[in-house]
C-alpha cells in the first residue's frame, strides 16, 4: 500500500481577539496518514479541527508547525493541486452563474477544451442527480442541498486522485444522502482516493475502510472500525430477549449477575450479559421464570456510541 496523504505533526493556532491577541490552538500535531484507493473518514465533535485540517491541505491556511504530503507531493506543489479535489465544508459560488456555467468554468480553469468541457458539465450534473431543469438556473436559485451537489460535481471536474470532502452530506435529503453515498462509493471502485470529514456517523460507517477521530484538535483514534470496535470492547456483552416473563420476575431467579442487567420490553425481557459463560445462568434463570427465549446475540455499539465515549473521555 502507498500512502497518498502523508500529514505529520501538523498543528494550527489561529490568532484571536483585536485588542488582546492571543492564540488558541485549532490542530496540535497531527500525524496520519491515508492508503491510495481507500475511503477515509475523519471524524470529531464541532471545532474538533476538521476543517482546519482540510484547509490547510488546500493551502487556503498556513501551518503554525509541520508538514504533509498529498500523491507524494509537499502541499506547497501547485502541480499536485491540478490533481486532487476539495468541497469546501459551505460551498459558495458566484451567485449570478448557473450551475452549467460554473461548471464549465471550473473545466476552463483545468484547461480542458470547449467540446470536452459541455461534456463534462453534463455528465457531472446528471452524476450528482441535480435535477435537470435546474441545470441552467442561477445558483442564487438554489436549495442548500442543490448547492451541495454542485459543490460536489465542482470537486470532481478534473477527474481527481484524490478527493477531499468536507461535510459532503451536509444539507442533503435522505434521498440526496443516498445518492451521494453511492457516488462516494463509485469513486471508490473507479481508483479513486477519498478523504471525508463528516458527523453522519451511519454514511462513515456504512462507506468507511479507515477512520481518524479527532479531539480538541488531538488525534483520538485511528484504523479500521472493526479495530476500533475491539479495542472498545465491542461485542463482548451480549444481548438475550425473552418472552412470556418479566424483568422482575427474572431478577428474583437471576440473583445479580456480575455486569448483567435485566429490563423489562413491550413483550418480555432482556437481559444483558457481560461474557458468553453468563449465557447458561440466564437461560437457566429463563426456564425457571417459565419464559421463552427470542434471541441471543452479541451488542454491537454504533460507531456513534464508541465515538461520543471517546470525545467525552
Ligand atoms: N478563522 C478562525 N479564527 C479563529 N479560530 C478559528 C478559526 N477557524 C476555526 N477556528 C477554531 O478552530 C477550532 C477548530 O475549528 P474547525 O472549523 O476546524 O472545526 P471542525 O472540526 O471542522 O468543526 P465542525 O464540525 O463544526 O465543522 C474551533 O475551536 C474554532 O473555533
Ligand atoms: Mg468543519
Amino acid at each position: 500500500m502507498n500512502a497518498v496523504v502523508e500529514i505529520e505533526n501538523l498543528t494550527k493556532d489561529y490568532e484571536v481577539g483585536f485588542w488582546r491577541k492571543r492564540r488558541v490552538r485549532a490542530l496540535d500535531g497531527l500525524s496520519l496518514q491515508v492508503e491510495g484507493g481507500e475511503i477515509f473518514g475523519f471524524l470529531g465533535a464541532n471545532g474538533a479541527g476538521k476543517t482546519t485540517t482540510l484547509k490547510l491541505l488546500m493551502r487556503l491556511i498556513y501551518p503554525t508547525a509541520g508538514r504533509a504530503r498529498i500523491l507524494g507531493r509537499d502541499i506547497n506543489d501547485v502541480a499536485m493541486h491540478a490533481r486532487i479535489g476539495y468541497l469546501p465544508e459551505n460551498p459558495y459560488f458566484y451567485d449570478y452563474l448557473t450551475a452549467r456555467e460554473l461548471l464549465n468554468y471550473c473545466a476552463e480553469l483545468f484547461g480542458y477544451s470547449g467540446r470536452e468541457r459541455a461534456l463534462r458539465t453534463e455528465e457531472l450534473l446528471s452524476r450528482v442527480h441535480l435535477d435537470r431543469k435546474s441545470w441552467d438556473k442561477q445558483l442564487r436559485k438554489y436549495s442548500k442541498g442543490m448547492l451541495q451537489r454542485v459543490g460536489l460535481a465542482q470537486a470532481l471536474v478534473n477527474d481527481p486522485e484524490i478527493v477531499f470532502l468536507d461535510e459532503p452530506m451536509s444539507g442533503l435529503d435522505p434521498i440526496g444522502r443516498r445518492e451521494v453515498r453511492d457516488l462516494i462509493a463509485g469513486l471508490k471502485l473507479k481508483g479513486t482516493t477519498v478523504f471525508m470529514c463528516s458527523h453522519i456517523l451511519s454514511d462513515i460507517e456504512v462507506l468507511c475502510d479507515r477512520v481518524a477521530i479527532l479531539s480538541s484538535g488531538r488525534l483520538a483514534e485511528t484504523g479500521r472500525l472493526e479495530e476500533l470496535r475491539e479495542r472498545a470492547g465491542d461485542g463482548r456483552r451480549i444481548e438475550i430477549m425473552v418472552a412470556g416473563t418479566d424483568a422482575e420476575k427474572l431478577s428474583s431467579v437471576f440473583p445479580a449477575l456480575e455486569g448483567a442487567q435485566i429490563t423489562s420490553t413491550a413483550s418480555g425481557a432482556r437481559i444483558e450479559v457481560s461474557d458468553e459463560r453468563d449465557v447458561d445462568a440466564a437461560l437457566s434463570a429463563l426456564r425457571q421464570a417459565g419464559g421463552r427465549l427470542i434471541s441471543v446475540q452479541p451488542v454491537r455499539q454504533s460507531l456513534e456510541e464508541l465515538f461520543v465515549r471517546e470525545v467525552s473521555e
